[in-house]
């Protein structure tokens, strides 16, 4: 080989070397500045049965008309490993009360009064960038409980693992005994977060981000 091309190939080499270095150490510094999610309860209304409509859209079931009821939120996020990268092909699952309060269990309260409009659950499957999406409604209480919205991660070789997210600033969560389990105040602080609203909607509707660092490394 021409020892220029060689040169050439080897500076190239190095160069790709190195950018893949930064690639790998800017998520490290990342998961430093993160806290950990830590893991809740899967509590006893996960659905007994799924419903047919299944997707990340859960103000429209089906081909319905008319939507849910409720504040209208996009829920994102990023579903990251213990060393802050992002994990592909994790099925996210979420699900939560309907703006009455009502879950979409049998042995939920008030299960005449539930919202048909609402899908109650979600799955969503994380692509390259460990990004999840949905369209739910801004949670509501119940009897018993502050404002909250399950999720169930399922990753290949891994049990299931669950956790709940809550309002910022929600006065509820301090009296909440799920929420209150959560010792560690960073913790705690990294399950609350904010429903902002979107300047830019005419109809009112928010934006929530939720960032669940897991403490572990799917197939390591
Ligand atoms: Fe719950």
């Amino acid at each position: 080989m021409n020892p220029q091309i060689l040169f050439q190939n080897r500076r190239r080499f190095i160069r790709s070397l190195s950018f893949g270095a930064a690639l790998f150490t800017v998520p490290g510094l990342f998961a430093e500045e993160l806290v950990r999610t830590p893991s809740q309860t899967e509590g006893p209304f996960y659905p007994d049965h799924l419903p047919l409509d299944t997707d990340n859209d859960l103000i429209i079931v089906n081909d319905a008309v008319t939507p849910a009821l409720g504040e209208i939120t996009h829920l994102s996020g990023r579903i990251l490993d213990a060393r802050g990268e992002p994990i592909r092909n994790a099925l996210v699952e979420i699900w939560q009360v309907d703006n009455q309060g009502v879950y979409l269990h049998s042995h939920s309260n008030d299960h005449d009064r539930r919202d048909k409009n609402f899908q109650g659950f979600g799955r969503f499957l994380t692509g390259s960038t460990g990004e999840y999406y949905f369209r739910t409604i801004k949670p509501v209480p119940y009897p018993g409980r502050t404002p909250h919205i399950h999720f169930a991660l399922k990753m290949k070789g891994r049990d299931k693992w669950t956790t709940q997210c809550y309002i910022k600033g929600e006065p509820r969560n301090e009296k909440d005994g799920v929420y209150r389990n959560i010792v560690d105040p960073k913790a705690r602080a990294a399950v609350a977060i904010d429903f902002a609203p979107i300047k830019a909607s005419r109809i009112g509707e928010l934006a929530a981000r939720f960032d669940i660092l897991l403490g572990f490394t799917p197939g390591v």
